[in-house]
């Protein structure tokens, strides 16, 4: 599949404008770390290793504008709180012995072929688990655009496609930014998997109705214990999952894993702003004056969780991440 969310060029790096899509097809030129960290924050680039990998291209261009790196590092940091990723990828870059263009760039490059590769091995260990004439449901965009190429969770069902398994998935809408039906919908046409968009709600009595053999969903950041924060509306999958009986998978690169965070109530949860809620399309909807609480991630227990998909194999509750 051909999609990638950027692309490095010599006038900078070139960023698909995701807000756009489906419709619009927009390439942003940004020169300086600046315009990055304001992509990642408007969500221009979004996914967990789409953001590390931008901030990694975003420190590029602030060694190649000598600016302070830890100027740049700091700002970047500062966009977007919950993927874990972000954070990875500035602090490889932060750990270079020089801050000379050439390798803060060539140090960039390696991250976003880096991620491209272990979502090929994520693809290959998660269609293990799924079995054939599957139907899968998945939630958000967790594709080429949210990673280096390929996908986490839309990687497994790439893949398990390609093997001839996958006779129908379900796109969860993803309200409010509906990651899953603009962005999702739009890779999976493309692939000619076939597919349905579901509004959020509808996933309950899809699992009731025994049309769905298979849960697999993307992550920002994985705590010790398992505990996984991704987009709002994950930990209802996985509750729901649970009580039908269907296994629920988590997939991601190591690199979404953060040991360091013992478990999930220590995971920064993003709040953005009530405009995402009270708008669609750009279209207010909401009245005037209306309270909003507009949480971008939730958290999933690892105990709700039967197996977490990395480059490195499947990993087995419990849960124990070092
Ligand atoms: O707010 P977003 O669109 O950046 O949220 C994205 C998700 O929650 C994805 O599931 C996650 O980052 C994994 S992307 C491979």
């Amino acid at each position: 599949m051909s999609v990638v969310p950027m692309r490095w060029a010599e006038d900078g790096l070139l960023l698909l404008d995701q807000r756009c899509l489906p419709l619009e097809t927009t390439w942003l030129t940004l020169n300086d770390w600046q315009g990055v960290r304001d992509a990642i924050r408007d969500m221009a680039v979004r996914g967990a290793p789409a953001i590390g990998i931008a901030a990694a291209y975003g420190m590029a261009l602030a060694a190649r504008s000598k600016v302070e790196r830890s100027e740049a590092a700091t700002g970047l940091a500062a966009s977007r709180p919950t993927a874990v990723n972000l954070f990875w990828a500035i602090d490889r870059i932060m750990a270079l012995d020089t801050w000379d263009y050439g390798t803060v760039l060539r140090e960039a490059q390696a991250i976003e072929a880096e991620d491209r590769a272990c979502n090929e091995r994520i693809g290959a260990h998660g269609a293990g688990l799924v079995p054939d004439r599957a139907r899968i449901l998945t939630i958000c965009n967790t594709g080429s655009l949210a990673t280096g190429g390929h996908g986490t969770a839309l990687g497994i069902i790439r893949t398990a496609h390609a093997q001839g398994k996958v006779v129908q998935v379900y796109a969860c809408e993803t309200r409010p930014r509906q990651q899953g039906l603009r962005l999702t919908a739009w890779e999976l046409l493309q692939d000619q998997i076939p597919f349905a968009c579901i509004a959020d709600g509808a996933a309950g009595s899809l699992m009731r109705a025994r049309e769905v053999d298979l849960v697999v969903a993307g992550a920002d950041r994985i705590a010790a214990n398992g505990d996984t924060a991704n987009k709002l509306g994950t930990y209802t999958l996985a509750v729901l999952a649970r009580s039908h009986g269907i296994p629920f998978v988590i997939a991601a690169p190591e690199s979404t894993l953060d040991p360091k965070t013992e478990n999930g109530a220590l995971i920064p949860i993003e709040e953005r702003d009530p405009t995402e809620l009270l708008e669609v399309g750009g279209v207010r909807v909401g009245p005037i004056g209306c309270p909003v609480f507009n949480p971008a991630f939730d958290l999933t227990p690892g105990k709700l969780i039967d197996a977490i998909v990395t480059e490195q194999g499947v990993h087995r509750a419990p849960y124990r991440f070092r």
